[in-house]
């Protein structure tokens, strides 16, 4: 694992950077998306840079990690919401290149891999991390070889997700996400993590044991990861 430690701002643009190299060498590249407060500032670059006309996102595909069960794509909770309006919305790509698994049907969720791979395979993951380790929604203990399937969220998970929902009670109980196999099979990934809510668990997953109990660290078998932190989440490192 490649790590790069900097403020906040930094690592957002050197991550927007990796970005733009591959938009450029290959300007149809398949990217997987990632929801959560973490990758808001490198999408923030990714719409500036798409303004300026860096770089174009006209021939790109995308497929989101993970979706709630139960939220259509109108709930502002929803994760399609979220990427509409903190990415595709402001950028040129066609929204019918955009792909989230289906939080309703989701009986789809086993094609989602064959979507990926008839797509060429995700070029770019971005990744953030929960504070168990979870990378999308695989939680503790997702088998190694797992595609996109339906989970059941941990109540810690629920928990400290029900910061944008009313109560916790309105927090989804399960979820739609890419296996640990499916993430695995991303040529390149990029995690990011921010914050000292997550210095304990970034240390485990970079200089931990590889398990399962920490899905984040089976990372560390992937030949083409950079880890991108700010300095409070690289503090324990
Ligand atoms: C959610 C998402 C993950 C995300 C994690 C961390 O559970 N399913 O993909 O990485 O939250 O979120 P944040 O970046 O807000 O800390």
């Amino acid at each position: 694992m490649k790590v790069i430690i900097g403020s906040e701002s930094e690592i957002a643009k050197k991550a927007a950077a990796q970005y733009v190299k591959l938009l450029v060498n290959k300007p149809g590249a398949v990217l997987g998306g990632a929801t959560g407060s973490t990758p808001l500032g490198l999408y923030a670059q990714l719409v500036k840079l798409n303004k300026e006309g860096v770089i174009s996102f006209k021939d790109v595909k995308t497929f989101n990690l993970d979706e709630y069960v139960g939220l259509d794509g109108s709930h502002d909770q929803s994760y399609r919401y979220f990427m509409n309006t903190n990415l595709f919305d402001h950028i040129d790509i066609d929204p019918a290149n955009t792909h989230v698994p289906d939080g309703i049907n989701t009986e789809k969720a086993a094609e989602y891999d064959g979507m990926i791979e008839a797509a060429g395979g995700i070029d770019l993951q971005i990744l953030g991390i929960g504070v168990d380790g979870h990378i999308g929604f695989d939680e503790p203990g997702t088998p190694i070889d797992s595609i996109t399937h339906v989970v059941e969220l941990e109540q810690n998970t629920r928990e400290v997700n029900s910061r944008f929902f009313r109560s916790i009670d309105e927090v989804p109980t399960h979820a739609v996400t890419m296996g640990i196999k499916t993430i695995m099979n991303a040529r390149s990934i990029i995690l990011m993590a921010i914050g000292k809510s997550k210095a304990e668990i970034v240390k485990k997953m970079i200089q931990g044991p590889v398990t399962t109990d920490v899905p984040a660290s089976i990372l560390q078998l992937h030949p083409d990861v950079t880890v991108y932190l700010d300095d409070e989440a690289a503090a324990l490192l």
